[in-house]
């Protein structure tokens, strides 16, 4: 596993800017990550495994697909791609990718390759994977708009991305109540106003599916194919 983190070109967040600066906003973030590592093993796979199980297998990822997860985390997915892919996960955070790496050698896979890097400036040529997904990660990066494109350079023409996340609600009366904790989550690590559309206008993507797994749910799945 490498564990080099490249920094990204500029990290100050627009709206962490002008008080806090970036670097000061990654380290929190790290240390953050460092502390949910062991919690998040047992609470989220609970919450979450379940849409990202069915998700992922919708995909029918073809033989000898190259795969990126994005924000992989203590890799909660992992058991869920089929081995005749070759996934590649990244992640900022060590301690979570350490969490993985462990669970990689329990299960005796070799299909996956684990990287500490930053979402928003990949360490891949263009057009390098037929797979890209990233399940919770947008809101909680700095800039989504920079991971979003940096995903899109690295997708080839045809290739498919799958993101699940919860977005700002298009329902306004809920949009107004949650957009009054984002100053509170946001120090906690995430934003909650952040617009699904948002991240995929002005890119070359092709929103072809959009959903809620349940009514009810907070997550929306979005799946669109790099044009
Ligand atoms: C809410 S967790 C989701 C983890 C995993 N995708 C899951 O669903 O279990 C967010 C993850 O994004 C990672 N992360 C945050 N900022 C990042 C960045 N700029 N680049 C790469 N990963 C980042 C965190 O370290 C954390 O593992």
């Amino acid at each position: 596993m490498e564990i080099d983190v490249a920094p990204a070109e500029d990290e100050t967040s627009q709206q962490d800017a002008p008080s806090r600066s970036g670097s000061k906003v990654k380290a929190e973030r790290a240390q953050l990550y460092k502390q949910l590592a062991p919690a998040y093993e047992v609470l989220f796979p609970l919450v979450i495994r379940n849409h990202i199980r069915t998700s992922i297998q919708s995909l029918n990822i073809p033989e000898g697909s190259k795969v990126l997860e994005v924000g992989i985390g203590t890799g909660i997915s992992m058991p869920v791609y089929p081995q005749h892919a070759k996934i590649t996960g990244i992640d900022l955070s060590e301690p979570m990718l350490e969490v993985a790496q462990k669970r990689i050698q329990r299960e005796g896979w070799d299909h996956f390759d684990l990287r500490a890097m930053n979402a928003e400036q990949l360490d891949f040529p263009d057009e390098s994977f037929d797979f890209v997904t990233a399940f919770h990660v947008v809101t909680v990066v700095s800039k989504p708009q920079k991971m979003m494109a940096e995903i899109t350079r690295v997708l080839k023409p045809g290739g498919r991305l799958l993101v699940i996340n919860h977005f700002r609600s298009r329902r306004k009366w809920i949009a107004n109540m949650v957009d009054r904790a984002d100053s509170v989550t946001r120090h906690l690590g995430w934003r909650t106003n952040l617009e699904c559309q948002s991240i995929v206008e002005n890119l070359p993507l092709e929103v072809e599916h959009r959903y809620k797994s349940s009514p009810f749910s907070l997550f929306t799945i979005v799946k669109a194919k790099r044009c």
